[in-house]
């Protein structure tokens, strides 16, 4: 069970790994970065992580000169390094050590920083969420959209210590019209009259891995799944509530703003839809033989 970080192209441990003062990524939040988790050693949904990845990239005019053949063969590597049974891959790419600390990327002369970081995947956590509609507002979109993922988590950051004040465990935000957005690390949802529904992109979320795989999942089995406006009011209504992620997957909400929802137990359609959902993973792990990841 080993913490690694591949550096630019060199393993290290990771209390060994260090960036410059100067990086952008450490001075300014100048970077994107994406979670996975391992399936069997394979980083599940590679190909869609990726897609996000650059997608983040373009929308911070950022230039990744790895390519993609390169950045997985360097997780490859770390991960047969690290030997851990299931890993935790973290990727962050930032705009590279400036000449100086000035947000001008005039003096972001290149290259780009690459850490690809590899921890023992943690076990999913074992309890309910517990979230609160925070004041702060989710970013907008016309400011810094929150569909990039961006190294600057800043609104999240305080988000969730206002949560944490408030005795919840995470941050629920709204958006400037006052609809709902997205927790810190995970997409929200709502289970009403058995159909389950979630913000649209157009309310300023990332748009998650799991979540795009979730409505598949919701399609092959016949479940009502759709993207819908949600006001505070009609979270509070809602027959259940839960959380999806990379880290988290389908992941019920059992406490809203210091009220139980409903009985305060996991709802019955949340469970069956979390068995369901890994079933529908590992058939599509299993289906998908990754060509991507089988060629680096
Ligand atoms: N977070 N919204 C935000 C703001 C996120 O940071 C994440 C992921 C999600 C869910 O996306 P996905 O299903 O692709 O994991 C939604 C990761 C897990 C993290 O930062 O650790």
């Amino acid at each position: 069970m080993t913490n690694l970080c591949n550096l630019n192209g060199t393993i290290l441990p990771e209390e060994k790994a260090q960036v410059s003062v100067l990086d952008r990524g450490f001075l300014f939040g100048d970077s994107i970065y994406e979670v996975l988790g391992t399936r069997r050693g394979v980083p599940f949904g590679i190909q869609e992580h990726l897609e996000r990845l650059h997608g983040s990239a373009d929308a911070l005019m950022l230039r990744m000169e790895v390519d993609d053949a390169a950045l997985l063969r360097r997780i490859k590597q770390t991960l047969a390094a690290a030997k851990n049974d299931e890993s935790y891959i973290r990727i962050i790419v930032t705009r590279g050590v400036g000449t100086a600390p000035n947000i001008d990327v005039a003096h972001a002369l290149g290259p780009c920083t690459l850490l690809i970081m590899v921890r023992p995947l943690p076990n999913l956590p074992g309890s309910e969420a517990n979230l609160a509609i925070v004041s702060r507002l989710r970013n907008d979109r016309r400011a810094l959209d929150p569909a990039a993922k961006s190294g600057n988590y800043l609104n999240n950051v305080l988000g969730l210590i206002e949560a944490k004040q408030a005795g919840a465990g995470d941050a629920l935000f709204v958006n400037a019209a006052g609809y709902l957005t997205e927790a810190t690390t995970s997409n929200i949802w709502m289970v009403h009259q058995g159909g389950v529904y979630t913000p649209p992109l157009t309310a300023g979320i990332l748009a998650g891995v799991t979540r795009r795989l979730l409505f598949d999942c919701c399609a092959e089995a016949g479940i009502t799944c759709a993207e819908r406006d949600i006001s505070p009011q009609q979270l509070a209504r809602a027959d259940e509530v839960f959380v999806t992620s990379t880290l988290r997957h389908v992941f019920p909400v059992t406490m809203l703003d210091g009220k139980a929802v409903q009985d305060g137990k996991p709802g019955a359609v949340t469970v069956q839809l979390a068995e369901r959902f890994e079933r529908f993973c590992e058939q599509r792990h299993q289906r998908n033989d990754v060509p991507l990841w089988s060629k680096s």
